[in-house]
């Protein structure tokens, strides 16, 4: 009996690590792949931001015209105005585009 439990804790522990390692870090993915338009304040202020008009995401009225749904539709297709692309589809999985959309309410002042 003792024995079993000296065996079962080891592998207990590492599928925690496992575990830990492969959820989303909301803020790794917004800084890997949307800081560049969005802007480590979420500000849109870059270069490439103004350019293509992005929003200030510390706005309350901005954060509330996007619902959760919208902003992960937005990203996972792709997101377009007229014939300009705002926002290419995004090839994260679903659960980092949550994590990245979560991470970008915490902007909201
Ligand atoms: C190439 C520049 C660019 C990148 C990279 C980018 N975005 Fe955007 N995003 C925009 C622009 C421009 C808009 C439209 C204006 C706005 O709402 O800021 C937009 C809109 C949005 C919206 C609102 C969508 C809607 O339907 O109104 C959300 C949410 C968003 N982005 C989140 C993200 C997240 C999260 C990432 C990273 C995974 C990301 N964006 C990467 C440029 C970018």
């Amino acid at each position: 009996m003792k024995k079993l439990t000296l065996l079962a804790l080891p592998a207990a522990f590492a599928l925690a690590l496992t575990t830990t390692a492969f959820a989303a870090d909301g803020k790794a993915v917004y800084a890997d792949n949307c800081t560049k338009c969005h802007g480590e304040d979420g500000k849109g202020a870059t270069k490439m931001g103004v350019k293509l008009g992005a929003r200030d995401y510390t706005d309350a009225t901005v954060q509330a015209s996007v619902s959760d749904d919208k902003a992960f539709k937005s990203i996972k297709e792709g997101l377009k105005k007229d014939d300009k692309t705002l926002m290419k589809a995004s090839e994260l999985s679903d659960e980092d585009i949550k994590a990245s959309v979560a991470y970008m309410r915490t902007f909201k002042k």
